[in-house]
């Protein structure tokens, strides 16, 4: 495999072609009779791949009428990124609930200590930690501080994010790198500092806000719908990646998707500049932060808030585009999308 760090310093090999890789490809089969035998492998495989995916579409049928039981995380500990404001603080109160300490992480250290206050009442433990998670040293440096005042992460919820009003040619260079490193970097940088000790002990559960423009490829909002394209794609392969280290059943991934919430004022400002505040929900975060910690309990993989968007949202990129135009337009009453940047 292509070595990083040699990018650009070693000479290019083109890969074989013609003769030579179907030579590869054929595992140096010459004969009729090897070319068969080949053939009934594939077919074996076919017969083995249907007798073994028949049991999972029976859970499959079964979880729909059957909810699955809640796990138990009292006494656990969750970070949660960007826990002092928003859908994290009210992720942070919905763990609590459920018995579980809290770690608060976020650059606002005034309203963070204001989330400690709330849930200490609640009878958790909790502690805040002011650190820039789109930093690397930084992170490693909060798992060091966490581990030694409150012990090992369970649970990692990659909440902080931005929501830059950015077309692709508005803002700086270093605007579009900043969202990148917060919004998508620092889940690499959470996960790098968390799951080591998870695979260690064997246990753990990763929750990553990701949001509906992972599946929406929204103009006016290119670098947000990048790194929320991007979260999602680190969530389905980490989830693989626990899979083929057989860490399926004790590491467990959720990736949240949610629509639009009343979070901090610019959410509100934006849907009013574009004139569909009245045309659009908008949901709590107490509302889908219960959504997200119930999903999370029963391990599911994919949380879409509100529930029903999720066929949509994950079938939308198969609508031909004409006809999304024509919603699109339908939506925005004919008036297109201004740039969004004051
Ligand atoms: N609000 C919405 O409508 C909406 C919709 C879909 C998805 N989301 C996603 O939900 C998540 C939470 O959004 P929100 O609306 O609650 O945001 P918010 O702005 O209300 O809160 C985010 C918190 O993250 C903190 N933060 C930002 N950068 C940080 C950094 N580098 N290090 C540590 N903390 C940092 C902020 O200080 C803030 O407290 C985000 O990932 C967002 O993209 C939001």
């Amino acid at each position: 495999m292509e070595r990083i760090s040699d990018i650009g310093a070693t000479p290019y090999e083109p890969a074989p072609r013609g003769e030579s890789l179907r030579k590869l490809r054929n595992g140096g089969r010459s004969s009729g009779l090897e070319s068969l035998k080949f053939a009934l492998s594939i077919v074996l495989d076919c017969l083995t791949f249907v007798v073994l995916v028949i049991p999972i579409l029976v859970r499959y049928a079964v979880g729909l009428f059957v909810s699955p039981q809640k796990k138990k995380i009292a006494g656990q500990l969750a970070l949660v990124t960007g826990g002092a404001n928003g859908l994290g603080r009210e992720i942070c109160l919905q763990l609590a609930k459920e018995g579980c300490h809290i770690a608060v992480n976020d650059l606002d250290a005034t309203n963070g200590a204001k989330t400690v206050d709330d849930l200490k009442k609640m009878g958790v433990k909790a502690k805040f930690f002011k650190a820039d998670i789109s930093n690397y040293d930084a992170v490693q440096g909060l798992r060091k501080e966490i581990e030694s005042s409150l012990g090992p992460v369970d649970i990692l919820v990659n909440n902080a994010g931005v929501l830059p009003l950015m077309s692709l040619r508005e803002g700086k260079p270093e605007d579009i790198q900043k969202v990148l490193e917060i919004n998508l970097l620092s889940h690499f940088w959470t996960l790098r500092a968390f799951i080591e000790g998870m695979i260690t002990r064997r246990s753990g559960h990763i929750v990553a806000i990701a949001s509906a423009t992972s599946y929406l490829p929204v103009g006016r909002l290119v670098s947000y719908v990048a790194s929320k394209y991007g979260v999602r794609g680190l969530m389905e392969a980490l989830n693989d990646e626990m899979y083929f280290d057989g860490l399926q059943n004790e590491i467990h991934t959720t990736t949240v998707f949610p629509c639009f919430m009343n979070t901090r004022k610019e959410v509100i400002n934006t849907l009013q500049k574009l004139d569909i505040l009245s045309r659009m929900p908008i949901f709590s975060t107490k509302r889908t932060a219960r959504a997200i910690v119930s999903g999370m309990l029963r391990n599911q993989r994919h949380v879409f808030m509100p529930k029903y968007v999720g066929p949509f949202l994950t079938h939308y990129e198969t609508i031909p585009v004409e006809i999304r135009r024509v919603a699109t337009k339908l939506l925005l009453q004919n008036k297109g999308v201004p740039k969004l940047m004051d």
